[in-house]
């Protein structure tokens, strides 16, 4: 969602606030802006509409100066997309804030401001963060005393930056629902909503905790936690790959992390699958103690991760003999759910910040889940440290929007996890061979899948006019086919929907015309013939079937069945191969029609508001 990046130094800080922005202008990009402290001891504000690069623009056109700043990306929450409503916003010239989550008692708070005699100039709660610490500067005499004092006055969600002109050797930082980084650099300082904005300046971070309000100068950091007490927060190195912000050659991020999925698997297993075992403590430290003792688990997650979750079910039920639920998060954490004995919360999220998860993870703690486990592929982020245990997907820095590489990452460890649940839960030794056998080949299998790219482009032109289109699949396809539609709404707009291909003729059987392309994923499973029965129905209806298939299956094409061949492979890891040539797909078709494929329209990549 909405990015953030603020600095204080020595040096001119403009071009490490931008070069922030844009490595975190994947996350919310319907506008920019940057508040700067120059040497004269005047504020330089510079917002526009749309792309970083516009407001790199600008700044290119007018430079400014300063060692003390702060800079944002908005994806808008309140307040349409303009200029005014673009952050940072100011107070009586005093005061800028940038911010990101929701106040939600900010029509309170404007209205209290409002009778004070501020005027807002904006449609944002953000400006009312502004004008509270403007007016509590009255009474305290530190930007850190207003800060405290005002951030008991929100409710709802924030990570805020605030710099006051009055002060420019620091800046003040407040954690609550939104995520804050602080990066250590050699005599200079920064913050930002996430490292990678701060990778080219500097590897060693502090992840700021709930509650957090800290006080940033050139030379310190001051940290106090929600009872205003000093408290010291570990320093953490990132490993995390200094270049993965570039698109390596690759028309878009997504095309390059598409690619790199045999690569970053093959990591994912490495050290961790050894043999037909899995190493000890891959989920973390006391995970097998856990793990004997887990008869039940919950799994949470939202977008694509739920779809992880899901799969998963199939696997954990089948192979491990786990019951296993899956719910969206946004759901689980706003009903009443029974807590079954020996239950263990899994929560899967490619940024570990996305709101409605780590809500839920809050929510199970609260409601008697003695465990929880978080899937994720940022270290360090709020999900993995609020777990008991986590295991790190490896996926790398996955920058486009719509998610590729972390899924197959998620749904590798998944199989992992099914070994580990399993182990304990009475799996043959042969079922356990069988997925360890499944697993070395994913790496190898998945390269080969990526060679049908030259088909999948002379597919999509066909796709490129249609506005409906309806994904099928049955078993641990299901949700596969309910990634490969969600990827193709993401980003080429196409209305898709997807249904197990047993629940066809209860509704969307009606839909069924020329127009409408039906797309099947159909490795050579159990359910194969029965499959072939729901095909048959669509064909008899006029639909025109688009079959992924595995060359066993023996589908017949003709003028309203393509057969698309989908290389052969082990049925654990049938689910994982079949996501790549629907990824493909879509890639291919939003391509064809010209849309943004890395930052799709009104969508971001990690939403940290409800
Ligand atoms: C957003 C992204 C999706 C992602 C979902 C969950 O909607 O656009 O790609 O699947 O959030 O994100 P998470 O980081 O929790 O996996």
């Amino acid at each position: 969602m909405c990015g953030i990046v603020g600095a204080v130094a020595e040096r001119n800080v403009v071009e490490i606030l931008l070069e922030g922005l844009k490595r975190l202008e994947y996350r919310g990009y319907d506008s920019a802006g940057v508040a700067l402290l120059q040497a004269d001891g005047t504020f330089s504000r510079t917002r526009r509409i749309g792309k970083v690069q516009a407001l790199a623009d600008a700044v290119d056109a007018s430079p400014v100066l300063g060692g003390t700043g702060i800079a944002h990306t908005r994806w808008a929450t309140h307040g349409g997309v303009t200029e005014d409503n673009a952050h940072p916003h100011q107070s009586s010239d005093r005061i800028a804030v940038v911010h990101n989550g929701i106040i939600e008692n900010y029509e309170t708070l404007r209205s209290g401001l409002e009778s004070q005699g501020y005027t807002f100039t904006s449609d944002t709660d953000t400006e009312s963060i502004a004008h509270t610490v403007h007016s509590l500067l009255k009474t305290n005499e530190t930007l850190l005393g207003a800060v405290q004092q005002a951030v008991a006055r929100f409710h709802g969600a924030y990570g805020t930056v605030v710099m006051d002109k009055e002060d420019p050797s620091r800046i003040v930082v407040a954690r609550s629902g939104s995520p804050l980084v602080i990066g250590l650099g050699l005599g200079e300082n920064f913050v930002a909503s996430d490292q990678m904005a701060l990778l080219p300046v500097t590897r060693r971070f502090i992840f700021l905790e709930e509650g957090d309000v800290a006080e940033i100068t050139r030379r310190s950091v001051s940290i106090f936690d929600a009872n205003g007490a000093p408290v010291e927060r570990e320093i953490i190195e990132s490993n995390v790959e200094h270049d993965s912000g570039d698109k390596g050659g690759y028309r878009h991020y997504m095309l390059k992390e598409i690619h790199e999925q045999p690569t970053v698997v093959r990591n994912a297993l490495q050290h961790r699958l050894v043999g037909n075992d899995i190493a000890d403590n891959v989920f973390g430290e006391g995970a097998d103690a856990i793990f004997a003792s887990v008869k039940h688990v919950q799994i949470v997650a939202c977008g694509t991760s739920y779809h992880s979750g899901m799969t998963a079910r199939y696997w954990l039920e089948e192979f491990a003999g786990v019951s296993c639920n899956v719910e969206i998060a946004s759901e689980f954490r706003y009903r009443k759910s029974v807590v079954l004995p020996n239950s263990l919360l899994i929560t899967i999220s490619q940024s570990g910040e996305t709101a409605d998860t780590l809500a839920a993870l809050r929510l199970a703690k609260e409601i008697g889940y003695s465990s929880s486990l978080a899937i994720c592929n940022v270290a360090g982020s709020s999900l993995v440290r609020e777990s008991s245990l986590s295991y790190m997907t490896r996926a790398g820095a996955e920058i486009g929007v719509a998610s590729t590489k972390a899924f197959t990452t998620q749904l590798a460890g998944f199989l992992l996890l099914t070994m580990a649940l399993g182990k304990h839960n009475g799996m043959s030794s042969d079922t356990s061979n069988e997925i360890a056998h499944a697993l070395h080949s994913l790496p190898a299998k998945l390269e080969e899948t990526l060679t049908m790219t030259q088909g999948i482009e002379d597919l999509a032109e066909e796709f490129a006019d249609k506005h409906h289109s309806l994904f099928l699949g049955r078993g641990d396809q299901y949700p596969i086919a309910m990634e490969g539609a969600l990827k193709l709404k993401e980003i080429s707009y196409i209305h898709a929907e997807a249904y197990a291909s047993g629940e066809l003729k209860h509704g969307p059987l009606a839909l069924i015309d020329d127009e409408m392309p039906v797309i099947v994923v159909a490795p050579n499973n159990e359910l194969l013939e029965k499959l072939k029965s729901n095909v048959e129905e669509v064909r008899a209806r006029g639909g025109i079937m688009y079959v992924f298939a595995d060359k066993d299956a023996h589908f017949k094409g003709d003028d309203t069945m393509r057969v698309i061949d989908v290389p052969h492979c082990d049925s654990p890891i049938a689910p994982i191969i079949y996501t790549v040539p629907l990824q493909l797909l879509s890639y291919y078709v939003a391509l064809i029609k010209g849309t943004d494929v890395d930052q799709p329209r009104n969508l971001a990549k990690s939403v940290t508001v409800e």
